[in-house]
């Protein structure tokens, strides 16, 4: 069955994308970490698409480390709301775009690189997302998909969890969340293996990181 919804479960509008906003902030070293690994990735005054950004730390982070062009888009409007606010308020430069990452509002080979975290498992179709960052991306371009394991472990989760130096009630949700919708939701190594390969992609490398994977694809030019 094909579905018209542009995401997989519960939208992330309102007091739900404003609860996720002031829990991941606790989270930020997750966003400085990754900005510094990907920003290797990044030609100097590169273009860049974050795909799903939520709350836009990644961009904020991102933006720290260079003079990048940055865009977020994102499916939820008031995520839109808060990533604008929050880069205003760190001072950085990064614009957001509402909008669909299987249906992208932008022309081919715009971007130097695009990323996508925690989100990708959300999208209600995977398999043309994937193909909308290749179309998107410049030749020699690269994409990276970082997300949750199906496979993750319990002892894995809980290691996750007790470093986001989260708050006892905080800390219950959000376990609840990871067993209850995350894993139910994620991929396995094999299934994100078995959707690039129904892209134009024609290279890409999947390694796994604690709970999760990173895959990176690249366009050829
Ligand atoms: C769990 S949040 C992750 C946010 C951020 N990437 C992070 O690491 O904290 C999932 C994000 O995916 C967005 N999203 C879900 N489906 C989408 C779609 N089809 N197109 C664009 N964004 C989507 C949601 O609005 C939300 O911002």
């Amino acid at each position: 069955m094909t579905t018209t919804k542009a995401y997989k479960g519960i939208a992330m509008e309102g007091i739900i994308a404003s609860w996720y906003a002031k829990t991941t902030v606790k989270d930020l070293n997750r966003h400085k970490l990754m900005a510094r690994q990907m920003a290797k990735l990044i030609p100097a005054h590169g273009k860049v698409l974050e795909v799903a950004p939520g709350p836009g730390y990644f961009c904020i982070e991102l933006a720290r480390l260079g003079d990048y062009q940055i865009t977020g888009l994102d499916i939820s409007k008031s995520f839109v709301e808060i990533s604008r606010r929050n880069v205003a308020e760190a001072g950085v430069k990064a614009e957001f775009r509402e909008g669909n990452a299987s249906d992208m509002p932008f022309p081919d080979d715009t971007f130097d690189f695009t990323f996508c975290q925690a989100a990708f498992k959300n999208f209600s179709q995977p398999v043309k997302a994937i193909a909308e960052m290749y179309r998107v991306l410049k030749p020699n371009g690269t994409a990276v998909i970082v997300d949750l394991r199906h496979d993750a472990s319990p002892e894995e989760i809980e290691r996750e969890i007790k470093g986001m130096g989260l708050g006892r009630i905080n800390e219950i949700m959000v376990r609840w969340t990871f067993k209850q919708m995350l894993l139910k939701t994620a991929y396995s190594l094999d299934e994100m293996q078995a959707m690039a390969a129904q892209t134009p992609f024609k290279k890409w490398t999947i390694d796994t990181e604690g709970v999760g994977f990173q895959v990176r694809l690249e366009k050829q030019a």
